[in-house]
């Protein structure tokens, strides 16, 4: 693929009013949501679930990607349809997580670096002829009492790099996702120092690498105190820190922001994407959307509870998360429109 074409799908994953649909669980963890609603891990399951979520008639309309674990890219939806010719003939974009997950980082207790970029070249040009657009790699920052190291911040970053730089040699939109965990009792302050750090880092190792940021999509956690901490930062407040480190940090050229929910209440998630689309409307270089997993998927995984009867309430409940987000993408999303959908 061109580049042109990279930034074209860049500029497709944040097009007004749309974002994306993280469905890239790994087998192990979306063993803890089916738990969840005590539903067994099996394969028919998991296809089954990815079918309900794919098959919602009228995803694409706040839906411009969905991202896909390795299974799940090479599944069909009960009719024969191989899941990616589903989601691209209903116009959506299918991407594919390509990291192998966040390992123990050695000689850093508690902290984590995402591996996976053995045979990656590879991986990806497998991909690609299956069909996918873009892909993405998770790197997580712990933060404790002395973390991050500078040791977990710079192993991280780099990977990030030289995945993005094999992502786009080999055609694909590398969404560059590095997580600050809200796990913790760390104040927000310290998780805005914490994002900043890390970004910067981030965008040294991919200028590094070589990678044409107008081909890229970064998706960052919203700079949030720990769970755990108690005082907890109010929407105003968690917009303001959020669009001020993105400012300083992320280069202006950068296709667009899509925001992870990470643990985030559905709509608590929702409102800080409406509050940062608000408050700074017309100011910001880069459109701000979304790439929930959680966020969008809980009230559905809620609504099916693995039973055939409740697909359409589950798809129901996808649509109304998918269509509070791009809302919130406009700035245009309330409290009020929750309760009327609800009421409707
Ligand atoms: P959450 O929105 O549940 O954090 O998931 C997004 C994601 O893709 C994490 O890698």
């Amino acid at each position: 693929m061109s580049g042109h074409d990279l930034a074209a799908t860049a500029q497709a994953i944040v097009a007004p009013g749309k974002g994306i649909l993280a469905a890239d669980e790994s087998t192990g963890t979306i063993e803890k949501r089916f738990a969840g609603i005590k539903v067994g891990n099996t394969e028919e399951n998991r296809r089954a679930y990815r079918d309900l979520l794919f098959g919602a008639k009228g995803l694409a309309q706040h839906i411009s990607g969905v991202i896909l674990y390795d299974e799940t890219i090479r599944q069909k939806s009960a009719n024969g349809t191989p899941f990616v010719e589903l989601l691209a003939r209903n116009g959506i974009l299918p991407g594919i997580k390509v990291d192998t997950g966040a390992k123990d980082l050695a000689l850093c207790p508690d902290e984590k670096v995402t591996e996976g970029l053995d045979n990656l070249g590879k991986r990806c040009a497998e991909y690609v002829k299956m069909g996918a657009k873009f892909a993405k790699w998770r790197a997580v920052i712990t933060i404790g009492a002395e973390m991050p190291s500078s040791t977990c911040i710079a192993a991280n970053a780099h990977a990030l790099g030289r995945y993005a730089a094999i992502c786009q040699a080999a055609g694909l939109v590398p969404i560059v996702e590095p997580e600050v965990l809200m796990d913790g009792e760390h104040t927000v302050e310290r998780c805005e120092e914490v994002t900043e750090w890390t970004l910067n880092a981030v965008y040294e190792a991919l200028y590094l690498n070589r990678v044409t940021l107008e081909r890229s999509v970064l998706k960052p956690s919203m700079v949030i105190a720990g769970k755990n901490c108690a005082r907890q930062a109010g929407v105003e407040e968690v917009a303001e820190r959020t669009v001020r480190i993105l400012k300083r940090t992320v280069p202006a050229a950068v296709a667009g922001i899509v925001f992870l929910s990470g643990g985030q209440s559905d709509e608590v998630a929702t409102a800080h994407l409406n509050a940062m689309n608000q408050m700074f409307k017309d100011r910001l270089p880069w459109p701000l959307s979304f790439s929930y997993g959680r966020a969008l998927q809980q009230p559905a995984l809620k609504a099916w509870k693995g039973a055939a009867a409740n697909v359409a309430a589950a798809q129901a409940a996808l649509l109304h998360r998918a269509r509070m987000n791009g809302l919130a993408c406009l700035g245009r999303y309330s409290v009020d429109q929750e309760k009327q959908a609800l009421a409707a």
